[in-house]
């Protein structure tokens, strides 16, 4: 494979060994071997490479990990988050009018959609991104956007318990049965992971239970839509499980930040919901001081958050949540990888996967201090240039 080498990077942050909580090292460049990174150190000591780029002094960060979205969708809800915006609340209900335009639509249309949001991410910097299904709840279509998802990534989410299809409405008993049985059964083959929207209007804690149990036993990990519009026991229920992640927790009660704090499941949040639904922002504090890892993910969907841009979430996250930009950023790279349970993305190491960003900007804290300017200039995606998002071999 040829090599190719980042020179005069001025600020990289690794995320891995170096200063401060970003791993920064200074004038430093980076090699890239056959899709991986091979090389980290000074750029004056830099081995010799097949290729080379100039980085002229700009500051550099791993590809953001995107660990929850729901990319695989058609249809549109402009008119609904207007609505919210003149002080309707966001309910669970808007994901069937998804439902019914996703379930009309073809893969080959379902394949471009998410192929053009996937672009638009990489272009702000995601590199990798987890895709969940979720808007078909029915057999055939959920298998469907699990297929169009696996196109794109290795991080696919059955999400067939997102909310009870609205033809089996009177019949939840059966729906769970459905998800459980037939539905999981051809979804496992398409995904890694089971998630349920634990929630009011969605599914309640005895029935997540037996769902992620169900899907465990499929060989799905479980991750989980968590104390989103209420404390929901949704957390505490995830920590129970063994979730990788439970997510938006925008509700979180002193005892499950406790929780959350003594086990190996990320608290992921995901601001762009707080924004597009008028929601409060949850806040850090408890989590820092507790110990508790967390990621920020982009929850990119058309009803609760339609932004695929990482960095608009880091600068909500910095502004709303009271997190550093420091912390923002490690959330948004090394932690979403945690949330994925992966130690190969969201770091700049020997080894790892070379998925680099490099920023028009001096310094990664620009991520936050100029909120809404794209200051992405290059992304490698697996040791390539790229501005569209290969799809998988
Ligand atoms: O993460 N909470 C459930 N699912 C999505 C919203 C889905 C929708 O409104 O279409 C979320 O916010
Ligand atoms: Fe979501």
């Amino acid at each position: 494979m040829p090599t190719e080498a980042i020179l005069n990077i001025g600020v990289l942050a690794t995320m891995d060994e170096g200063e401060g909580p970003l791993g920064l090292r200074r004038d430093a460049a980076v090699v890239i071997d056959g899709g991986r990174v091979a090389w980290v150190g000074a750029s004056a000591d830099a081995p010799a490479a097949d290729t080379a780029v100039d980085a002229g002094g700009a500051a550099m960060i791993p590809g953001f990990v995107d660990s929850h979205t729901h990319t695989v969708f058609a249809g549109d809800r402009a008119a609904e988050f207007d609505a919210r915006m003149s002080g309707e609340p966001y309910t669970a209900g808007g994901i069937r009018s998804t439902v019914a335009a996703t379930r009309a639509a073809s893969e080959a249309e379902l394949a471009a959609r998410t192929q053009h949001l996937l672009d638009e991410a990489l272009r702000s910097g995601t590199t990798t991104a987890e895709i969940k299904s979720g808007y078909g709840l029915d057999v055939a279509t959920e298998r469907r956007l699990l297929e169009v998802a696996s196109r794109f990534t290795e991080e696919t989410t059955f999400l067939g318990a997102h909310v009870v299809a609205p033809e089996m409405a009177d019949r939840r008993g059966d729906y769970v049965d459905l998800v459980t049985g037939e539905m999981l059964a051809a979804a496992a083959p398409l995904a890694r992971w089971i998630d349920v929207f634990c929630e009011e209007g969605a599914f309640d804690v005895d029935e997540t239970r037996r769902i992620l149990a169900a899907g465990r036993e499929a060989g799905l990990a479980p991750r989980l839509h968590a104390n989103q519009l209420t404390m929901s026991g949704a957390a505490a229920l995830g920590v129970e499980m063994g979730a990788a992640s439970v997510d938006h927790c925008t509700f979180l009660s002193d005892e499950d930040v406790d929780a959350l704090a003594a086990s190996d499941t990320v608290a992921t949040f995901v601001p762009g919901a707080e924004f597009s639904t008028r929601q409060p922002y949850p806040r850090i504090e408890r989590l820092r001081d507790a110990g508790a890892t967390w990621a920020i993910a982009s929850d990119c969907n058309p009803g609760s958050s339609f932004t695929s841009s990482m960095p608009f979430c880091i600068a909500l996250a910095v502004r709303e949540m009271g997190m550093t930009p420091a912390e923002a950023i490690r959330a948004a790279t090394v932690g979403g990888a945690a949330a994925l349970r992966r130690t190969d993305v969201g770091r700049i190491a020997v080894g790892a996967r070379a998925d680099l960003v490099l920023l028009d900007a001096p310094d990664p804290v620009h991520l936050a201090y100029r909120p809404g300017v794209q200051l992405v200039d290059r992304v490698w995606r697996d040791g390539a240039a790229a501005t569209t998002w290969e799809p998988r071999a």
